[in-house]
C-alpha cells in the first residue's frame, strides 16, 4: 500500500489527539482510504516536554520549516494556533505544493481570503473541517453536501467553551470565572480564553461558514458581534422567567436582495427552540437550503477526541487528492451574493434589562422613547429585588430595526430613573 508523509506542526490538544488516533485507527483508516498515513515529522515549540503522546525523539523537530522542506512529507497539518507562524507555515507549503490541513478558524477568518488565493493560483487544496464545529461535519456538509442549494439560513452554537459557561451558570448557578475555569481544565477553551468569551472564536467560525455559504469573503469588519462576558445571573434567571434559554448565536442568512446577515452575541432562545436544548461543550447548526429544507447538525465542537475526527477525515481526503488529483473544494468564490446587510438594518425582537428607580411614571418614560421611535414592548416584567437604590425592570421588545433599538436605547440610558447600562439582548427570531 502506498504510504503518504505526513508533518505535523503541533502536538497540543488536537495535535496530540490526532498522533494518538492515526496510530490507534491506522489499519481502518488505510483499509477505507487505500493509503497509509505516516507522521513522518513533528514540529512543537519545546521538543524535549514530557507529552501523552511518545513519538519517537528523532522525528520531533523545534523547526516547522524541516517539515516543509522534507521532500518524503506530502502532506502537512497545521495545529499550532495563532496567526502569524500558521500564516508564513501555510504559505510556504502552498508554495512548495504541499496540501495542508488545518483547524486553525482564527487564521481563515482573518487571512482566509489570501491563503485561499495563494492555494487557487498554485492548485493545492487546503482542508478546514477542525475549523468550525470541532467534530460536526459541516463544512463538507456545507461546501459538498449542499452543493446545489442556496443556503436560506443557518443559526448555530459555535462555542463549546461559551455554552459550557451558559450552561453551568444555568444548571448549577455556577458564576462566570468557576465555569470559564472548569471549561479549561476540559481542554475546550483556547489557552487565551478572550476569543471564546468575547464571541470572537464563533465570530471566526461564522466568517468561515458564511464564506462558504455566499462565496465572497466575508471580512472581520463585516460581522457584528458581542460575547457572554456581560451576562449576569439575573439575565439567565429573568430569561428563564421568561420562558428563554440565553445562548451565544451565530445567524447567517440572506434576505430577498441577497444581502448576507452574519452576527454573532449572547440571544434569548425560547425554550421549546431545538438550540435551547445544547447545552454543555455541543455545538448544533440548524441549515436551511432552498432544496433540502431544514436540516439540524449537534455533536462536541471541541476537545481532542471530536476534533482529531475532523482532521483526520480531512486528512484522508487531502491523501486522496496527493494520490488520485481531482478537484477539491476549498473556498470556491462566486458572484451570486457579495454584499453583506449593515447591522443597523437588521431586524430583531430583544431583551432590554434596566436598573431604575423604584418610583411612579418610570416605564412610562421608557415607553415614551421606544414609542418614539415605533418601537413596540411586547411584555414588561419588574423582578423583586433591589440593586442598591434601584430595581430591575426587564422589557421584551418587538421586532425592530437594531440601528433604531440601539439609538432608543442610548437615549433610554440617560434618563435621570435609570442608574446602570441597560443590557441590551437579541431574541432569536
Ligand atoms: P495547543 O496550544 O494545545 O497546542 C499547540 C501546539 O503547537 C503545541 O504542541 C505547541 O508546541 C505547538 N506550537 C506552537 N507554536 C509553535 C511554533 N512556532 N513552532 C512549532 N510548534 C508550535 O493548541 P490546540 O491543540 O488546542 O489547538 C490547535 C489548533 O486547533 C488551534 O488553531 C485551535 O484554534 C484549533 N482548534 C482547537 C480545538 C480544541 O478543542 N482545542 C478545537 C478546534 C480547533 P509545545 O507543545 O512545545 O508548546
Ligand atoms: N475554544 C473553542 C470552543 C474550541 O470552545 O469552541 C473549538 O474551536
Amino acid at each position: 500500500m502506498e504510504r503518504i508523509g505526513i508533518g505535523l506542526a503541533g502536538l497540543g490538544t488536537v495535535g496530540a489527539g490526532v498522533y494518538k488516533h492515526l496510530i490507534q485507527n491506522r489499519v481502518l483508516i488505510s483499509e477505507r482510504v487505500g493509503l497509509e498515513l505516516a507522521v513522518r515529522r513533528i514540529a512543537v515549540r519545546n521538543p524535549d516536554m514530557v507529552r501523552t503522546v511518545h513519538p519517537p525523539r528523532e522525528i520531533v523537530t523545534g523547526r516547522w520549516e524541516e517539515l516543509i522542506e522534507d521532500p518524503a512529507i506530502n502532506i502537512l497539518v497545521e495545529l499550532m494556533g495563532g496567526i502569524d507562524t500558521p500564516y508564513q507555515f501555510m504559505m510556504r507549503a502552498l508554495d512548495a505544493g504541499k496540501a495542508v490541513v488545518t483547524g486553525n478558524k482564527a487564521l481563515l477568518a482573518e487571512r482566509g481570503f489570501e491563503i485561499f488565493e495563494k492555494a487557487a493560483d498554485k492548485g493545492v487544496p487546503i482542508f478546514f473541517e477542525a475549523a468550525v464545529a470541532g467534530g460536526i461535519p459541516i463544512i463538507k456538509s456545507i461546501r459538498e453536501g449542499f452543493i446545489g442549494n442556496h443556503i436560506e439560513s443557518i443559526h448555530a452554537i459555535l462555542n463549546g467553551t461559551s455554552n459550557y459557561i451558559l450552561s453551568r451558570m444555568t444548571e448549577e448557578s455556577m458564576d462566570f470565572p468557576e465555569a470559564l475555569r472548569e471549561a479549561q481544565e476540559q481542554g475546550y477553551a483556547e489557552a487565551d480564553p478572550t476569543l471564546d468569551v468575547n464571541g470572537w472564536d464563533a465570530a471566526h467560525k461564522a466568517i468561515i461558514l458564511a464564506s462558504l455559504a455566499y462565496g465572497f469573503w466575508v471580512g472581520t469588519s463585516q460581522i457584528h458581534v458581542a460575547g457572554i462576558d456581560p451576562i449576569t445571573a439575573s439575565d439567565i434567571r429573568f430569561a428563564d422567567r421568561l420562558g428563554y434559554r440565553i445562548k451565544l448565536v451565530a445567524t447567517i442568512r440572506t434576505n430577498r436582495d441577497s444581502l448576507v446577515e452574519a452576527h454573532v452575541h449572547p440571544t434569548l432562545v425560547p425554550k421549546q427552540h431545538v438550540l435551547a436544548s445544547v447545552n454543555g461543550v455541543f455545538n448544533a447548526l440548524m441549515v436551511r437550503g432552498d432544496i433540502v429544507g431544514d436540516t439540524l447538525f449537534y455533536g462536541r465542537g471541541a476537545g481532542q477526541d471530536p476534533t482529531t475526527s475532523s482532521v483526520i477525515s480531512d486528512l484522508a481526503q487531502a491523501a486522496i487528492w496527493y494520490d488520485s488529483g481531482g478537484k477539491a473544494f476549498g473556498f470556491t468564490p462566486h458572484g451570486l451574493y457579495g454584499k453583506c446587510l449593515p447591522i443597523e438594518r437588521v431586524s430583531s425582537g430583544y431583551y432590554l434589562r434596566l436598573s431604575v428607580v423604584d418610583e411612579p411614571g418610570v416605564l412610562a418614560q421608557v415607553a415614551s422613547i421606544l414609542g418614539s421611535h415605533q418601537i413596540g414592548i411586547s411584555s414588561v416584567i419588574q423582578p423583586e429585588g433591589h440593586e442598591g437604590d434601584a430595581v430591575p425592570l426587564v422589557l421584551i421588545i418587538h421586532d425592530a430595526p437594531f440601528g433604531k433599538m440601539w439609538t432608543a436605547v442610548q437615549r433610554i440610558q440617560s434618563l435621570a430613573c435609570v442608574k446602570a447600562s441597560p443590557m441590551l439582548l437579541w431574541v432569536l427570531s
